[in-house]
């Protein structure tokens, strides 16, 4: 099994390896020593009859206590009204301060169980056992939490690092191939972003071969860069932007429905280093580089929506500071750097056409 230490507050681990669904219960207890554990599992309705009751009899047989709340499958459940419930699931099976919620499933699961937790009696302990790729690589480490509004996606949130992580490699085999290419957006925009080696290891592989690596890699990163900067407030978490920006822009100019958020960010990707390569700021031959890996993965590379509306919708997005926004660039492949901008030069600076 590979370890991967998190060093903010409470120090966590993460365990990545293949088939220990079946040993949660003894990875969690060995966090949690105290007796009369409680542990209410978080799980929507694709991934809960596939793996909640391996994980409900490992916790029993260290002899917690458990109970299963389950929602329906999707963004669009990624809401107040649905934390509430699991407000009321946690209150009818006398939670307190010393038990626990485990978030089983993707990354929907994970921000909405972490955000219950952070704020059920003030904040309780809870454990991430993520089942997507995008959950493995990216939003089960580094503590953010959160729902959407309708004002914004993930606009009310809270930052509460998860105890434990552990991820089951094989719970990815049940994926679909788009969910599973979904994934690959983000394992690219690490490559990107900082690591050479990684993004010519997915050049030269096929994934199913170096999957371990990938995401232990991945999950490195994410911690060197959590570590560095937990809050957002140096910049160096904002790196992890790497084609947010216009992504947001495409999912929003799509009503956060037909395209996924791994297939606009791929997009955004492109645009914003065909912008950085005619400008100059990024090595020659990038875009070419970067195009290729993420059709390897079937993701998309360019968008029937026109460049002015993205530009537009960019300009209220949340990172945006006053006047001017930060862009993550890369100067070539695995190094990258925050480049300001006014709100009013967006539109000719990624308009290539
Ligand atoms: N907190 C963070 O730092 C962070 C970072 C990136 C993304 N996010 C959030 O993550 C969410 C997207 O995550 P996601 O793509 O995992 O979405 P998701 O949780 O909706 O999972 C995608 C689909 O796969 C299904 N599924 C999950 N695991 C499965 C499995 N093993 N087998 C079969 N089906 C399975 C789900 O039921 C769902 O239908 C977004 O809400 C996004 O805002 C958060
Ligand atoms: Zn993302």
């Amino acid at each position: 099994m590979r370890t991967v230490q998190v060093q903010v507050g409470k120090n966590y681990d993460i365990l990545i390896d293949r088939n220990i669904l079946k040993d949660s219960g003894t990875f969690i207890k060995n966090v949690f020593k105290r007796d009369n554990v409680r542990a209410a599992i978080v799980s929507d309705s694709n991934v809960a009859p596939l793996y909640s009751e391996i994980v409900i009899n490992s916790l029993k047989s260290v002899g917690y206590e458990t109970s299963l709340f389950v929602f329906p499958a999707g963004e669009q459940s990624k809401k107040l009204s649905t934390i509430e419930k699991m407000y009321q699931h946690f209150s009818e099976n006398s939670l307190t301060r010393k038990d626990i919620v485990v978030a089983l499933g993707g990354g929907v699961t994970g921000d909405m169980a972490g955000f219950a937790a952070a704020t059920y009696l003030r904040g309780i302990d809870f454990v991430q056992i993520p089942t997507t790729l995008l959950s493995q690589v990216d939003s089960s480490v580094g503590g953010k939490t959160g729902v959407d509004t309708d004002f914004g996606k993930n606009l009310v949130g809270a930052f509460w690092q998860p105890r434990l992580v552990i991820i089951d490699i094989n719970t990815l085999d049940t994926l679909s191939n788009r969910v599973f290419c979904d994934g690959m957006g983000e394992v690219i925009k690490y490559g990107c972003i900082k690591s050479k080696s990684l993004f010519e290891k997915l050049e030269n592989n096929n994934i199913k071969d170096i999957i371990e690596d990938v995401i232990e890699e991945c999950v490195s990163i994410k911690k060197d860069v959590v570590e560095a900067d937990e809050k957002e407030t140096t910049g160096e978490r904002a790196l992890l932007n790497f084609g947010h920006t216009f992504g947001h822009s495409i999912e929003k100019l799509y009503n956060f429905s037909t395209i996924s958020h791994g297939e606009a960010i791929s997009i955004g990707s492109c645009i914003i280093t065909r912008a950085s390569e005619k400008a100059n700021l990024t090595k020659s031959g990038c875009l070419d580089r970067i195009e290729n890996l993420l059709k390897k993965y079937n993701l998309p590379t360019t968008t029937d929506k026109s460049i002015l509306d993205i530009a537009n919708a960019s300009k209220n997005d949340k990172k945006s500071v006053g006047t001017s926004i930060g862009l993550v660039l890369i100067d070539d492949i695995g190094s990258s750097f925050i480049y300001k901008i006014k709100l009013e030069d967006i539109y000719n600076f990624i308009n290539c056409l």
